[in-house]
């Protein structure tokens, strides 16, 4: 475990799409019924950064990618301090849909250096375990448009999206483990199971 800390924090990452969100809901289910003490969150949070985050959803060309970057760090610090350190620290198990990897990924995207956005994340704990979903590009695209009843939002736009699947793809952190995403629900979960069970032994 990282930083001799009580608890720990598994978090979900890949492009839009390739159902990671579904996963951790499952996983949380199953840890939940096992009698651990479970928190689920998500990035961008829903604390005032993170809403200034999600309305730049639809107008994302008015800020810079180096101002984009210091929102997302800023909602990073502010979900860090409120809820993350404070859960690893209370012995709880927390899943977090998207953290850091994915300001990586999208932000390395945008433009910006991966290993500077890397630097700038040292403020954050390490996770435990990062699950890596894959899935072709195509598979996630229609999963955002006919799944869940949507158009794509300025962070889904499909060149942009296969830039940030590449900086996915090239992703190398000793946390990382990669799961296949183009399988049945069920599959994944399995191969979800097998790589946190050996986690919970120090729990
Ligand atoms: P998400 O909430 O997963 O999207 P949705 O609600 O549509 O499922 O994430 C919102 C978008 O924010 C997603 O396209 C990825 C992007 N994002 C970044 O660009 N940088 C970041 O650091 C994070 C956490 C998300």
């Amino acid at each position: 475990m990282s930083d001799n800390r009580p608890g720990l924090l598994i978090v979900f990452e890949g492009t839009d799409g390739t159902g990671k969100s579904t996963q951790l809901k499952l996983l949380a289910t199953v840890l939940v019924e096992r009698g651990f003490s479970v928190v689920s969150t998500f990035e961008p949070s829903n604390g005032i950064y993170g809403t200034q985050i999600r309305e730049l959803f639809t107008n994302r060309k008015k800020i810079s990618p180096e101002e984009e970057l210091d929102l997302f760090l800023a909602d990073r610090k502010d979900h860090v301090d409120k809820l993350i350190a404070p859960s690893l620290k209370g012995g709880k198990i927390i899943l977090c849909d998207r953290y850091y990897l994915s300001t990586i990924a999208y932000q390395g995207a945008a433009g910006l250096d991966p290993d500077h956005i890397l630097a700038r994340n040292d403020f954050a704990p390490v996770p435990d375990l990062a699950l890596l979903f894959h899935a072709p590009l195509a598979t996630g695209i229609q999963r955002i448009t006919e799944g869940r009843g949507d158009t794509l939002n300025d962070f889904e736009k499909e060149d942009y999206l296969q830039k940030v699947a590449t900086q996915f793809e090239q992703l190398q952190l000793p946390c990382i483990k990669r799961i296949d995403a183009e399988r049945d629900i069920e599959a994944i979960h399995q191969d979800v199971l097998a790589l946190v069970n050996p986690l919970l032994r120090s729990l």
